[in-house]
């Protein structure tokens, strides 16, 4: 028998890659996005009740309404907007599964999605699979900010969506209330959906306030939030998240979520209820990986990197020209094999893999972790 490949291009992920390699070298792993500590107690104990309890089949297709309604009133208390926890927020099988369901929900074959570059690994596999084009707007080195020229100049009539991801990974910046307001203009009179990816909305520093899109009301008009439970609890393996649209586009999206998960983890979301319940187990994240960041950045600040300090998300982004003239890819791989320590370089995922010499190290770490990664860091 012979196949078509839908995704013939698609090469196996850098997070992947540069784990494996860790593992190979018994390398310091700063490269995956996620904590090598254990998440709270409290949650895993919640989760572990609730399967006592007996909540061990299927959840409700949406999601657990008390979850829901917790989601709900988490928006009221931060943004003073919110969706209706009857059909505007879906639970789903992590952030990826969400944006999945978003995407392909929407866009169709010829559609074109506006991504910027570098980007979050799902987004352009996932519109392929819709048979439709990823349109890249490359975001401007040393600061990552936003050409919005660019952006008016990519649109056209066949634009579908657009993808933004606030604080963004991997640069760890984020987008400031006059990038949304452009947003804002340059969709209005469109039918272009904006799917907006906050998975690190808790993790945002230097006393800056997230920009998340329902603080528009023209904006979440015409868009999804993602989010993700196991990037906010240090619980990534759990692979819970959910999403918020208004009425009229979680239509859309369940039909693509019944078919493709139906329901999610049920234990799980009756624990995340409760935990939800105390506005303290998100609302203090920023300050602990402020510290974090902080912490790594004073270990490595005599090093041969330089570095602007993240704005949000737990990466650190750090450009080693001073070093070497290697391609980043290259480096990246030297560093682990023969230095111990794994990150992952930016090219992959930028427009035409350009190589700005910059790796992207990760401090959701023990601060025991940070000061051996550093350490090594500062000897390179
Ligand atoms: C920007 C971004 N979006 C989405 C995800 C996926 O989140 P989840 O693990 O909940 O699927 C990640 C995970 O690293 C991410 O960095």
């Amino acid at each position: 028998m012979q196949h078509i490949s839908k995704l013939p291009n698609l090469e196996p992920s850098i997070f992947s890659v540069m784990s494996t390699l860790a593992h190979k070298h018994n390398a310091i792993n700063l490269s995956q996005g996620f904590p090598n500590f254990k998440g709270d107690q409290k949650l895993i104990d919640l989760v572990s009740k609730a399967m006592n309890d007996g909540y061990n089949h299927y959840a409700p297709m949406y999601g657990v309404y008390k979850l829901r309604e917790a989601i709900a009133n988490k928006y009221d208390l931060l943004y003073g907007y919110s969706y209706h926890p009857d059909n505007e927020i879906t639970i789903t099988a992590g952030a990826t599964q969400a944006i999945y369901a978003a995407v392909t929900a929407f866009v169709k074959p010829n559609d074109e999605v506006l991504v910027f570059r570098p980007a979050y690994d799902c987004y352009i596999p996932t519109i392929e699979l819709c048979g439709a084009k990823a349109v890249s707007v490359q975001l401007t080195y040393p600061g990552y900010g936003i050409d919005w020229e660019e952006v008016k100049q990519k649109i056209t009539s066949k634009t579908k969506m657009i993808i933004i991801n606030t604080p963004h990974n991997p640069s760890g910046t984020i987008f400031s209330k006059s990038d949304m307001l452009q947003l804002q203009d340059i969709t209005r009179d469109t039918n272009i959906i904006v799917l907006s990816d906050e998975v690190y909305e808790h993790m945002v520093f230097d006393g800056e306030q997230h920009q998340s899109i329902c603080l528009f009301p023209e904006l979440k008009a015409r868009s999804f939030i993602t989010a993700s439970f196991g990037k906010t609890f240090h619980n990534t393996g759990w692979k819970i998240g959910y999403s918020c649209a208004p009425k009229y586009l979680m239509d859309e999206f369940v039909k693509v979520h019944e078919f493709s998960v139906f329901s999610i983890h049920h234990p799980t979301q009756i624990a995340l209820a409760e935990y939800l319940k105390t506005p303290s187990h998100y609302q203090e994240l920023s300050a602990f990986f402020q510290a974090k960041r902080d912490l790594f950045l004073s270990l490595i600040k005599e090093s041969k990197f330089t570095f602007t300090p993240s704005k949000g998300t737990y990466f650190q982004a750090l450009n080693y020209s001073n070093i070497t003239n290697e391609n980043d890819y290259e480096f990246a791989v030297r560093l682990t094999k023969d230095k111990g320590i794994a990150s992952i370089p930016f090219s992959g995922f930028n427009v035409n893999s350009l190589d700005e010499k910059m790796l992207r190290f990760c401090f959701a770490k023990t601060d025991d972790t940070l000061k051996r990664g550093a350490e090594i860091l500062c000897n390179i």
